[in-house]
C-alpha cells in the first residue's frame, strides 16, 4: 500500500485527549465498583490498553474474540464467538470495550449474549462510531468519536491484518 493512500482522520494527540475524557467519565461512574472490562479482540487491544491506564478504579480485564469481516470491508452479518471469556460474569459490572461500532451487529450480539449471563450491569465503550452504517439499532454508553462512513485503519484497526500499529487513525483510500 502506497503511503499517499493514508489520510489522517484522528491524530495520536486527539485520541489520547479523548481517552482521558472517557476514562474520567468511567472513573466517576464506577467509583464504588470493581468493573470487568471485556476487550473485543483484536481491534480493541490498543484502545483497551491505553484506556485502563487512565481509569482510576480497581478493575479486571478479560477478552473475547468474535468473527469479523475477514478480508472484506463489507459486513458479512454473521457473528460467531471464536474465543470466549475465561470467567463467569455473574454479578459483575461489565464494560465491553470495542474499537468501532459500524453496522452494530457485533455489539448487538455481544450485548445480548453477555446480558444473558446474569451480570450486575452491562455497558459499552467504543472509541469510534459510524452511525450512517447501522443495520441494527445500537448506541454505546460511552463513545469517543462519531466518524463518517469511511474505512479506517490504525490504533488497533486493521485492513487484512495490517496497519494495527499506526499511532494515528487514518482513512484508507483504496
Ligand atoms: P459491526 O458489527 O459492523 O458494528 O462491526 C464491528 C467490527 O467491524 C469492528 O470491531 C471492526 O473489527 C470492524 N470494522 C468496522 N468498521 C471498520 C473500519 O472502518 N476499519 C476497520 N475495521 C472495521
Amino acid at each position: 500500500m502506497a503511503k499517499e493512500a493514508l489520510e489522517v482522520l484522528l491524530s495520536a494527540e486527539q485520541i489520547n485527549e479523548k481517552i482521558k475524557e472517557l476514562a474520567a467519565e468511567i472513573t466517576k461512574d464506577y467509583h464504588d465498583k470493581n468493573p470487568l472490562l471485556i476487550g473485543v479482540l483484536k481491534g480493541a487491544v490498543v484502545f483497551l490498553s491505553d484506556l485502563i491506564r487512565e481509569i482510576d478504579v480497581p478493575l479486571e480485564v478479560d477478552f473475547m474474540a468474535v468473527s469479523s469481516y475477514g478480508a472484506d470491508t463489507a459486513s458479512s452479518g454473521i457473528v460467531r464467538i471464536q474465543k470466549d471469556l475465561d470467567q463467569s460474569i455473574k454479578d459483575k459490572d461489565v464494560l465491553i470495550v470495542e474499537d468501532i461500532v459500524d453496522t452494530g451487529l457485533t455489539l448487538n450480539y455481544l450485548f445480548e449474549n453477555l446480558g444473558s449471563r446474569y451480570p450486575k450491569s452491562i455497558k459499552v465503550v467504543t472509541l469510534l462510531d459510524k452511525p450512517d452504517r447501522r443495520k441494527v439499532k445500537f448506541e454505546a454508553d460511552y463513545c469517543g468519536f462519531k466518524i463518517p462512513d469511511r474505512f479506517v485503519i490504525g490504533y488497533g484497526l486493521d485492513f487484512n491484518e495490517n496497519y494495527r500499529n499506526l499511532k494515528d487513525i487514518c482513512i484508507l483510500n483504496a
